[in-house]
């Protein structure tokens, strides 16, 4: 902004002309911008009579205008607003660790996180997951012993998933139903043990159905009874898919029997619709009304959850997911929809999932809902950090803890990561 420079002077720091009067609270909010040729980008407050930019050779009046101010040093003018471009200065702010610690919005405390874990039916097995270093399949006994060595290093909550052996598994997912499972004798385990956790399961059946798909399939008979007739099982527009009502009863099922072995959360993660007040009512007749539902409402049918899948042995046999799970080219709306349908059936925590990629989802979620928002960092997230990080082309703690405070940044209440124990290790050193 050469072209001030040599004016700005004529009006002191001080000396604030008559004709732009005073700025105080009863004045309108409306701003008058200069439209003089210069472009000098003043403003006024409304509400002063004809003002005047003294910029202009000739003065120029001032019109009502919107925009942002561009700061220079027109300093009557904008001392009024309470700016020049030579006052501001940003960095003041960044100056020492003392201001910016004072500053930060934001922070992460060992009680911002939940690790998933994953537990299978055995004895002694700490079976490593090749796509997601440091993590494992465990069997309850070793699970035990692991978990109340994290809650002593500070961990407080866990999110259980089951990986069932293949001789286990139906077209229904009925070993999901088994209150001797690995998940519910894990449950009990742990509450019998006394360790102070709070335990989170994840409620579906994609580990535990032959299919791999979330739930009953629909039409699976009538798809053989056509079949049978020589009629086609399936065309284009009506491809296989998951029972919605018949998988929202079973899930209410389940949520009762993981209550039973000692859930304190519940978190249904099939996309299946109705499926938080079809799981609220079954643990309220159960008289489980103290048990929270935290919903995978916002989740994606993403390909970073890749790792996962290796994880709980739970790819779908055919097809994917996008009959129930989200379409990512969609825009926010239809998340902050599905967070409010769950909050409208009892939902007590929405998530949004994946974590990173999808942020503005997380933004405008977490900005829509009465309820706490968690994020859920999601296998191929942490798969992608981690070999990164080994192959010595980023920092790990620094990355990991980046995309935490991204997280927090965009609302999330707390978050669902494989990094959890690293997080509380960093936290607590
Ligand atoms: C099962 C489920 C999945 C994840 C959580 N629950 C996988 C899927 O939907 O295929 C993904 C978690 C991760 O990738 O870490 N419904
Ligand atoms: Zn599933």
């Amino acid at each position: 902004m050469a072209v001030s420079s040599n004016l700005s002077s004529s009006a002191g720091v001080n000396h604030i002309p008559p004709q732009f009067g005073q700025a105080d609270a009863s004045m309108p909010r409306s701003v008058l911008f200069c439209r003089s040729t210069l472009q000098c980008g003043h403003f006024i407050l409304a509400g002063i009579p004809r003002g005047i930019c003294h910029c202009n050779p000739r003065p120029a009046p001032m019109q009502a205008g919107t925009g942002t101010a561009v700061a220079h040093s027109c300093k009557a003018a904008c001392m009024i607003a309470g700016m020049t471009n030579r006052l501001i200065r940003p960095r003041r702010l960044r100056r020492n660790s003392i201001l910016r610690d004072l500053l930060a919005d934001h922070s992460l405390g060992t009680c911002d996180f939940v690790l998933p874990v994953f537990v299978r039916a055995g004895e002694g097995i700490r079976h490593p997951i090749l796509s997601m270093p440091g993590q494992y399949q465990y069997s309850p006994d070793v699970l035990l012993e692991e978990l109340s060595e994290w809650a002593s290093m500070g961990l407080r909550s866990v999110l259980l998933f089951g990986v069932v052996d293949p001789g286990e598994k139906d077209e229904e997912g009925s070993h999901a139903h088994d209150p001797d499972n690995a998940v519910c004798s894990t449950l009990r385990m742990v509450k019998r043990a006394g360790l102070e956790l709070l335990l989170m399961t994840d409620l579906c059946y994609c580990e535990y159905t032959s299919h791999g798909h979330c739930g009953p399939l629909a039409g699976a008979e009538k798809a053989g009874r056509r079949r049978a007739r020589g009629g086609k099982s399936a065309d284009a527009a009506n491809p296989p898919t998951v029972d919605n009502d018949a998988t929202i009863h079973r899930l209410a099922q389940q949520a009762v029997i993981h209550s039973q072995a000692g859930a304190d959360v519940v978190a249904p993660s099939g996309m299946m619709d109705h499926a938080v007040g079809t799981i609220r009512e079954a643990l309220d007749e159960a008289n489980f009304t103290d048990r929270a539902i935290m919903s995978y409402s916002v989740k994606y049918a993403s390909s970073y959850y890749g790792p996962f899948r290796e994880a709980a042995e739970s790819p779908p046999q055919f097809g994917d997911r996008k009959s129930y799970q989200m379409d990512f080219r969609r825009t926010a709306a239809e998340a902050v929809r599905e967070a409010n349908i769950d909050v409208a059936e009892g939902a007590d925590i929405v998530m949004v999932k994946p974590g990173m990629p999808y942020l503005d989802v997380l933004s405008r979620v977490s900005a829509s809902v009465p309820v706490p928002t968690a994020v859920y960092q999601v296998s191929g997230e942490y798969a992608m950090l981690k070999s990164a990080a080994a192959a010595g082309w980023i920092e790990e703690k620094p990355c990991v803890l980046e995309a935490m405070h991204a997280f927090k940044r965009a609302g999330a209440s707390f978050i669902i990561s494989y990094y959890t124990m690293e997080m509380i290790e960093w936290l607590n050193a």
